[in-house]
């Protein structure tokens, strides 16, 4: 039987009502299809920070780097400083494991109408580098309590960083239907961005069969909303891809339906599955939340895992699911997390 280690990190909010939901769906799905998920679970997160004074111990990367994935729902509680869920947990994994690629896939769905007047055709996916750019949290806040107080953040975008990431875009775009918007605003931030496209160019040339588009920020949202239809796969920085993937997923319907993969395509290190959105604390413990973007996850990771049938399976069942009318809160439903889980499972 093929057996995969995976580390579990349920998080914090609705973390441990979604993930342990995608779990059993995955497993069942093993079953038919003849693949077994060791889990270890870890309890990690603000819960863990209130209890233990800390969101992961400090080896916990030796810990998870002996898994083939790991698979999380997200961190962070209203009543623990909001600035450490990422810094302490999050960040950690994603640029100690090189998961410089945030893989987050944007679609139509069966079975609601989602906030767009008109029913499109969407299908593409966001790739957003993950280890550098915005969020390398380099900075300080000078003098904060004077008149004169100041707070900077530094962006950082390399060579290697850059050219990585794009060579990502521009293969999976070979696979799909070679087109790449590559997302900048280098018209305003005149250093860091023109770099950002002038390595994007360079990469560019090498895939001569994948088209090329350059785009700003700005107007890349309001197409996002007014023509989705145009984009198969689209490069973005960490931070405007931070902020494009929950548009994307607020165009689809919800956040709730937002998957993604942190993933080191190398498999130097294992790569992390998590729904785009965060904790939810304002749903959680109410078994409504929508259980579809962590489910996806999990799809992505049984395809990384290359367990690629099992993907489409599970992807089929839950389309199925959806089409029928099984829906959660968010999409005008009345199905909680667990039943949306069962019926996916009776469907797969
Ligand atoms: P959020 O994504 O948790 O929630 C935003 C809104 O979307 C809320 O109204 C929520 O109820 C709704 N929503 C999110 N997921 C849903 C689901 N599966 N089903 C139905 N509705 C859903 O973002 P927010 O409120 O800005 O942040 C809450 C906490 O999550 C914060 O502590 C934040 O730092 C953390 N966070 C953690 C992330 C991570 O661990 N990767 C990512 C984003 C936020
Ligand atoms: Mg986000």
């Amino acid at each position: 039987m093929r057996t995969y280690k995976i580390a579990v990190v349920p998080g914090d909010g609705i973390g441990v009502e979604i993930v342990p939901a995608a779990i059993k769906v995955a497993d069942a799905l093993g079953r038919k299809e003849g693949f077994r998920l060791e889990k270890s679970q870890f309890l990690w997160g603000a819960g863990n920070y209130l209890k233990n004074g800390e969101f992961m111990p400090a080896g916990g990367l030796d810990i998870l780097k002996h898994f083939d994935s790991v698979f999380f729902g997200s961190v962070g509680l209203p009543e623990v400083d909001d600035t450490l869920p990422a810094k302490d947990y999050t960040f950690k994994v994603r640029t100690g494991f090189q998961q410089y690629v945030n893989y987050r896939p944007v679609r139509t769905w069966p079975g609601f109408h989602g906030p767009l007047k008109e029913k499109k055709n969407i299908d593409f996916v966001v790739i957003r580098e993950n280890t550098e750019g915005e969020f390398v949290q380099v900075g300080s806040q000078i003098m904060p309590d004077t008149p004169n107080g100041m707070g900077i953040d530094t962006s950082v975008f390399t060579r290697k960083g850059i050219e990585r990431v794009a060579h990502f875009a521009f293969r999976l775009a070979q696979k799909r239907r070679k087109k790449v918007h590559h997302i900048t605003k280098s018209n305003t931030l005149i250093n860091s961005l023109t770099y950002w496209d002038r390595v994007i160019r360079e990469v560019a040339a090498q895939y001569p069969d994948v088209e090329h588009h350059q785009m700003y920020i700005d107007n890349c949202a309001a197409n996002f909303v007014l023509r989705p239809e145009i984009f198969d796969v689209v490069l973005t920085t960490n931070l405007f891809g931070d902020i494009l993937s929950d548009l994307g997923g607020a165009i689809m319907g919800s956040l709730g339906l937002g998957g993604s993969g942190n993933i080191n395509p190398e498999k130097d290190y294992p790569s992390m599955f998590e729904p785009i959105h965060g904790s939810a604390p304002d749903i959680a413990g109410k078994n409504i939340a929508n259980p579809l973007g962590t489910i996806w996850s999990a799809a992505l990771m049984l395809e990384h895992l290359g367990e690629t049938t099992a993907g489409e399976k599970l992807m089929a069942a839950m389309d199925k699911t959806c089409a029928e009318g099984i829906l959660p809160v968010d999409l005008g439903g009345s199905f909680g997390t667990a039943e949306i889980a069962d019926a996916i499972i009776e469907r797969l």
